[in-house]
């Protein structure tokens, strides 16, 4: 039978967010001084925290968009990815940021930052939202994280079940019944 799912509490509130998303942009900025950026969003689940983001941003930014495969339904990596699509922009040169929604198993961004790695970019880096290093599968770290969570499956601010509940504005879990 297929399982059944309730929602948790409140885990991280709008306000904390948004003072989180604050400093992230703070902190990349200062790194990233007299240098321009090329921030690259990971589809769905990155597109509210990345446009957050950039706005926090006071150094030279682009912007551009990639999707991969992710989960379906299920709430269990598989580890296969697939590039859904791929950027616009050659990033050749580049100082790239790759800005994630959630690092769980590290399979995706594993793959991923080869993947960018091999178009010789002047230097690349990872963002993301949230961390479940619990979870990790592979070495993959991430250079700013917003928060390191539990592992809990986690849906809002982006973060989808079954492509639901990414507009929720704070972010939640999900529990088994
Ligand atoms: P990974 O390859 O296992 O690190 O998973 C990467 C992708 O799986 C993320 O970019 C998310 O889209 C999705 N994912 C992982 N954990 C969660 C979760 O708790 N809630 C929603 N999506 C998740
Ligand atoms: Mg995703």
């Amino acid at each position: 039978m297929e399982k059944q799912y309730v929602f948790g509490d409140v885990m991280i509130n709008k306000e904390e967010i948004k003072k989180r998303v604050s400093e992230l942009g703070a902190e990349i900025s200062k790194d990233y001084k007299g240098e321009s950026i090329l921030a690259i969003c990971v589809l769905k689940g990155a597109v509210l925290f990345m446009s957050d983001l950039i706005r926090e941003l006071n150094v030279e930014t682009k912007i551009d968009f990639m999707a991969v495969s992710s989960y379906g339904a299920s709430t269990k990596s598989t580890g296969v990815v697939r590039i859904l699509k791929d950027l616009d922009s050659n990033i050749e040169g580049e100082n790239v940021i790759i800005v994630e929604d959630i690092i769980d198993s590290g399979l995706t961004l594993k793959y991923l930052k080869e993947y960018l790695l091999a178009r010789n970019p002047k230097s690349l880096k990872i963002c993301t939202l949230l961390d479940k290093p619990e979870r990790r599968a592979t070495d993959i770290r991430a250079d700013y994280v917003g928060f390191s969570i539990e592992n809990k499956f986690i849906v809002g601010y982006g973060l989808d079940y079954d492509q639901k509940y990414r507009n929720l504005p704070y972010i939640s879990y999900l529990e088994e019944e």
